[in-house]
């Protein structure tokens, strides 16, 4: 009997301890509470933990951006890759959508030719990757198309990749292609 009362005693002993004037709760601490004050404004340049997201509304605004990612072999052929899974379907495997199986008939464009190598900005291709086009689907930003037709599967630097291919393999890869299948 007497053994259980001290038992009972010591258990009661911790919640009594916190009540001491002196206890103090580790919480309590001269520090800002979430919720607490003016948040501070995020010091210039910080990115979010995300990495650096569509940092644009649409692809009209992507059309002067400039590519972040240098294009070494290493980047190009990261795009190559890419470009293989996610575009050769319909744009065919070296940018000329006849030999794409659906190209001809959806009506992709060929990204081999003087219009996308030479005039089409990086920026826009990037964007038209990002958001997609008229028919075609987006790839950086889900439910970018009124249609809702589109994926995040691309990261922003796996965009820029298959834009170096595009812009630095792909015409070589295309002539070679070609004078092997001759
Ligand atoms: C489902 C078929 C399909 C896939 C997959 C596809 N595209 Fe397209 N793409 C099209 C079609 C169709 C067009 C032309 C009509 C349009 O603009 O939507 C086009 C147009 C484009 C254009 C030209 C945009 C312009 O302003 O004229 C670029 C650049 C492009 N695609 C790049 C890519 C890249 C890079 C990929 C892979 C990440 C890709 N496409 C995947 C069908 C596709």
């Amino acid at each position: 009997m007497k053994l259980r009362g001290v038992i009972a005693g010591v258990m009661l002993v911790p919640s009594v301890a916190m009540a001491w004037p002196w206890s103090t709760d580790m919480m309590n601490q001269p520090n800002i509470k979430p919720q607490e004050g003016t948040m501070a404004p995020f010091p210039t340049r910080s990115i979010p933990i995300q990495g650096l997201g569509p940092l644009v509304a649409n692809r009209e605004e992507t059309r002067e951006m400039v590519n972040p990612i240098s294009a070494t072999a290493e980047s190009v052929k990261e795009g190559r890759v890419l470009y293989k899974i996610y575009c050769a379907t319909c744009h065919g495997t070296t940018g000329n959508p006849a030999d794409a199986p659906v190209g001809g008939k959806i009506g992709a464009i060929a990204l081999n030719d003087d219009y996308v190598q030479q005039t089409m900005s990086e920026g826009w291709i990037w964007g038209t990757i990002t958001f997609g086009s008229y028919v075609m689907p987006s790839y950086g930003v889900p439910r970018a198309r009124e249609d809702s037709r589109g994926s995040n599967d691309l990261s922003v630097e796996e965009r820029w990749h298959v834009v170096n291919y595009i812009k630095h393999g792909m015409v070589k890869d295309h002539a070679a292609r070609t004078a092997a299948a001759k």
